[in-house]
């Protein structure tokens, strides 16, 4: 059964959400590179990759739902932040956002009886649990070592060691 417009629409929404969040983490990776912390650069570079991924698990499943992909003007992203702590609180609210958006699609696709989309948004659900919580680890972290120039050199060589997978390929 081919999608409602309704969810069509909202779907794209998201979709277009999912390119500003890409939009978003490369610009902070821009940002990270301008002041010379490479591992937090590289953090936000793999940031910006999920965010591709998440965008196109979107597209493919409008696709196959006999939907229509339609892309929206991006907001140019923010460029400047006031240091790391900044960049990665702003990071947690930016989720924090995308997770009532993902829950508000839920509960769209609940009302619609849309159970294909309702289990599809499921991986969605789990991913935003994750990415925040990866996200508030991090802010602790900055917060413990703020002061420590030694410990900011620490912290920004275990980021740098994040490795890109598409998880959508591989999730059910
Ligand atoms: Fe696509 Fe960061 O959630």
């Amino acid at each position: 059964m081919a999608i409602k417009k309704i969810m069509e629409q909202a779907l794209n929404n998201q979709l277009n959400a999912e390119s500003e969040s890409e939009y978003l983490y490369l610009s902070m990776s821009a940002y990270f590179e301008s002041i010379n912390l490479k591992g937090m650069a590289h953090w936000m570079y793999v940031q910006f990759q999920e965010e591709q991924t998440h965008k196109m698990k979107i597209f493919r499943y409008i696709n196959e739902r006999g939907g229509f992909i339609n892309f929206k003007s991006l907001n140019a992203p923010k460029a400047q932040w006031s240091g790391p702590l900044n960049v990665f609180e702003e990071t947690l609210v930016h989720e924090m956002k995308v997770t009532e958006m993902i829950n508000n699609l839920v509960e769209l696709a609940m009302k619609e009886k849309d159970f294909a989309t309702y289990q599809f948004l499921q991986w969605y659900v789990n991913e935003q649990v994750e990415e925040e919580a990866n996200v508030v680890n991090i802010v602790e972290n900055i917060k413990r070592v703020q002061n420590s120039s030694e410990g900011l050199y620490m912290l920004d060589k275990e980021l740098a060691s994040r490795v890109f997978i598409d998880a959508t390929m591989t999730a059910v």
